[in-house]
């Protein structure tokens, strides 16, 4: 049975793991996932099937602006894809007390990612909102080519 948590500070190197065995994500450095999973826990969220990680989201409020949850990266182990575990991770995500004033989701996403494309847009329908996307990072101009581009993905307004 797969449970949702609040990540903690002793998450961080079990999701580390996780997005390592979830490509295309990029794999950031350990104290990165450290960081998500204690200072950015009110804002991220852990999936478990017994002890072990099977899901992850990280996310931020933007600092700019307190309307908008920045969602970082999603990831679901192999073995619990396709079972809807990523959408109720985001569901669960939105449903927190702390995140009750938010009205903008935003994520990056490449042109190739189905199940990525696929995830946002039914979120924006359970939500009832607008998705837009717009050019974010270029292939050539800011990745010099070694990495594909990334839209920007805009979801909202909801809960008003
Ligand atoms: C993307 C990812 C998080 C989806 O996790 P998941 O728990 O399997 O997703 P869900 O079961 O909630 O499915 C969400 C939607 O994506 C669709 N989907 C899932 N896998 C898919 C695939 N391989 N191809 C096309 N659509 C797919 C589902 O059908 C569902 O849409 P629907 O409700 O219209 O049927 C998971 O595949 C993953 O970790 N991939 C590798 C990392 C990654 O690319 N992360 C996203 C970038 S941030």
């Amino acid at each position: 049975m797969i449970s949702l948590h609040l990540p903690t500070l002793n998450d961080g190197y079990a999701v580390h793991r996780l997005i390592k065995s979830c490509p295309p994500l990029d794999v950031n450095s350990a104290y990165c996932n450290f960081l998500q999973s204690g200072h950015f826990a009110r804002t991220s969220i852990l999936a478990k099937a017994g002890d072990q990680c099977v899901g992850f989201i990280s996310g931020y409020v933007k600092p700019e602006d307190a309307n908008t949850l920045f969602i970082w990266q999603v990831a679901v182990n192999d073995s619990a894809r396709g079972k809807g575990l990523a959408s109720q991770m985001l569901d669960s995500l939105l449903q927190r007390p702390n995140l009750h004033s938010v009205q903008y989701l935003e994520t990056t996403i490449t042109a190739e990612n189905k199940p990525s494309w696929a995830l946002f847009t039914r979120l924006a329908r359970r939500l009832e909102a607008e998705l837009n996307k717009i050019d974010y990072l270029d292939k050539q101009t800011h990745f010099q080519g070694d990495h594909e581009s990334e839209s920007l993905v805009r979801i909202g307004p909801f809960n008003a």
